[in-house]
């Protein structure tokens, strides 16, 4: 029986984000520059978008450049912005034909404005597709984008839209980037890091977490076969007893 046949499609996670790390390291081993690996990481990002796709999974989130990244040398953050311009311009053909639709969050303004008119547009060429939404977190980090909230409530406060004491968790969800998204239930970061770097801080609090040593690029449909079979042998409590969800199941 292949990886692949021993998930329970009637169980799959709806949203899966990846933080997709190692691509640095990736080169280094083989002796090249970082930007080798960047360029390497696209086929991953290919197999990871499809076999998601073919599964059913509803909503696959990539970490691809985060607000912190752009402190890295100029080289490396002009060599990756080139990279993400190329790839948005070759997949629509690939996302069409899959039907797959795109969508950005983070601080799209602050990405040069050829990618951000290229990104955009492909967003608009790829809207009515409806098989999965692939979204790139871009120039994006949690803290950012609780901080845009904030600015955002305090605003609808001053102009009394709302009240203080009406402030509670969907107002808050409503003013994210991810406010048309379900949270991730799986969060897969590759490279053997064990952290979260600033990525749907407030969207994963309840997510299953998976590590991996495989290095970004070396990613393929088998390891996210693997990521979502560990996911389905977890139980999910949500701060509850492994009796009370038991329970559920039988009355289900
Ligand atoms: C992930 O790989 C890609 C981005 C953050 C853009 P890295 O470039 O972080 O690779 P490592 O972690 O240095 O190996
Ligand atoms: C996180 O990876 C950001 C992306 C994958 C885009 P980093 O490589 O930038 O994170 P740290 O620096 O190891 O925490
Ligand atoms: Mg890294």
């Amino acid at each position: 029986m292949s990886l692949k046949e021993k998930i329970d499609v009637n169980r799959l996670p709806r949203h899966i984000a990846i933080i997709m790390d190692g691509n640095g390291r990736w080169a280094k081993r083989h002796g090249k520059h970082r930007i080798f690996g960047h360029q390497n990481g696209i086929t991953a990002v290919r197999e990871a978008a499809e076999a998601a796709a073919e599964l059913g999974v509803e909503y696959l989130t990539l970490y691809a450049f985060s607000t912190e990244n752009w402190g890295r040398p100029k080289l490396e953050v002009d060599a990756l912005m080139q990279l993400l311009l190329q790839t948005i311009k070759e997949e629509v053909v690939t996302l069409n034909k899959n039907n797959i639709r795109l969508h950005a969050i983070g601080d799209l303004n602050s990405l040069p404005m050829r990618n951000r008119k290229h990104l955009l547009k492909v967003i608009d060429d790829t809207r009515s597709n409806s098989r999965m939404t692939l979204t790139l977190a871009l120039s994006y980090s949690s803290r950012w984008e609780l901080i845009e909230a904030a600015k955002k409530l305090a605003n609808e406060i001053i102009q009394q839209k709302i009240i203080p004491d009406q402030v509670d968790q969907r107002c808050i969800e409503r003013l994210l980037e991810t406010y048309n998204m379900p949270d991730p239930e799986l969060l897969i970061r590759t490279s053997g890091e064990m952290r979260v770097s600033n990525f749907m801080l407030w969207q994963i609090a309840y997510a299953e977490l998976y590590f991996t040593p495989t290095l970004w690029p070396d990613f393929r449909r088998d390891d996210l076969y693997e990521a979502i079979l560990d996911f389905q042998h977890r139980e999910r409590r949500f701060g509850k007893t492994s009796e009370q969800i038991q329970n559920v199941k039988k009355e289900e």
